[in-house]
């Protein structure tokens, strides 16, 4: 069915100036773009975002290269989204990620990886939820 999901493009991504190619890609597959911001990330926010995580050897320095610089915030819309957008973006490890994928494409380091992208819908919900107001998401019908 009709699904959202988060992508966040992370600040290796923004400083290489691959946010637009980023995009395009989400956007030719034929997904909606229904929020999108370019912010710093709060260590709070971050710690929330990866909490899964928390108590892993690459915890802290993951939360802290997160917070390194700005990102580029979106969610996503479209059949099967969080599945369609997992696959765009490829596998964790980027020298392991197939041609094709964003990762498997324009990445080599596992920690810098160039994006996030919700692995589940329960995930999705949440970071959803953590990242955007509900008045920041926009649907594409006209309704005033
Ligand atoms: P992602 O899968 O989006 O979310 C967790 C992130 O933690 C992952 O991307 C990497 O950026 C990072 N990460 C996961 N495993 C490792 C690891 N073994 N070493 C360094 N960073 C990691």
């Amino acid at each position: 069915g009709i699904e959202r999901t988060f992508v966040m493009i992370k600040p290796d991504g923004v400083q290489r100036g691959l946010v637009g190619s980023i995009i395009s890609r989400f956007e030719q597959k034929g997904l909606k773009l229904v929020g999108l911001k370019f912010m710093h990330a709060s260590e709070c926010l971050l710690r929330q975002h990866y909490a899964e995580h928390e108590g892993r050897p690459f915890f802290e320095p993951l939360v802290k290269y997160v917070q390194s610089g700005p990102v580029v915030a979106m969610v996503l819309e479209g059949p099967d989204a969080i599945k369609v957008g997992r696959l765009l973006i490829g596998t964790t490890d980027p020298s392991k990620s197939p041609p094709g994928t964003i990762r498997g494409d324009l990445a080599l380091q596992t920690r810098k990886n160039l994006i996030h992208g919700s692995d589940s819908s329960e995930s999705a919900q949440r970071e959803i939820e953590l990242w955007f107001g509900q008045r920041e998401l926009v649907g594409w019908e006209k309704d005033s």
